[in-house]
């Protein structure tokens, strides 16, 4: 993947890729941007609370604003993207034409066990969490996919071995050979 482009990590909740994405922008010597941090930041308020005021709508405008202003940045950046991100076409345009990607990826009985404590997740304060994971990867997988230049399995193993791992990969040369 040339290293003068971004490289956005996409992929289902709970994959890791803001923890993955910092140790590996540390590694790779390059700024790491978490797209949710930038847009809780941007709008003084947390996630839940941009879900409870604006609903899910407001969330993806602010998050294609942010994507798109990332994307901007001349620097190359490892940017930490939302599982959603892939949801509108848009950004999927975007990504594709300013980023080297990653798909980060991770079963849904792994998605379980890693976000069994979590109480964060707008998206996860359901009844059944398991049919409600298995229905987002049904609605964002074939994009996900298509998106991917490298997929990564991160379900398992810790972070700081995941990212080495990635960076070891990333910083190969290129072969020519599809990665
Ligand atoms: C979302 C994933 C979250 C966050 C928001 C919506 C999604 O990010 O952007 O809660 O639609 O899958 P993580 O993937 O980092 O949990």
């Amino acid at each position: 993947m040339a290293d003068d482009r971004h490289l956005a990590l996409i992929g289902p909740m709970g994959a890791g890729k803001s923890s993955i994405g910092r140790l590996l922008a540390q590694a790779l010597q390059r700024d790491c941007v978490d797209l949710d941090q930038l847009i809780e930041a941007e709008a003084g308020a947390d996630i839940a609370l941009i879900f409870e005021l604006e609903g899910e709508d407001g969330f993806r405008d602010r998050e294609s604003r942010a994507l798109a202003q990332v994307l901007a940045l001349t620097e190359p950046r490892v940017i930490a993207c939302g599982g959603g991100i892939v949801v509108r076409p848009e950004n999927r345009a975007l990504l594709r034409a300013h980023a080297g990607i990653v798909l980060l990826s991770i079963s849904v009985d792994e998605q379980m066990q890693r976000l069994a404590r979590d109480r964060q997740r707008p998206l996860l304060q359901v009844q059944d969490r398991r049919q409600e994971l298995v229905r987002l990867a049904r609605e964002r997988q074939a994009h996900y996919n298509e998106l991917a230049d490298l997929v990564w399995p991160s379900g398992q193993g810790r972070p700081a071995w995941i990212a080495a791992r990635l960076a070891e990969r990333l910083s190969q040369p290129a072969t020519g050979a599809p990665p």
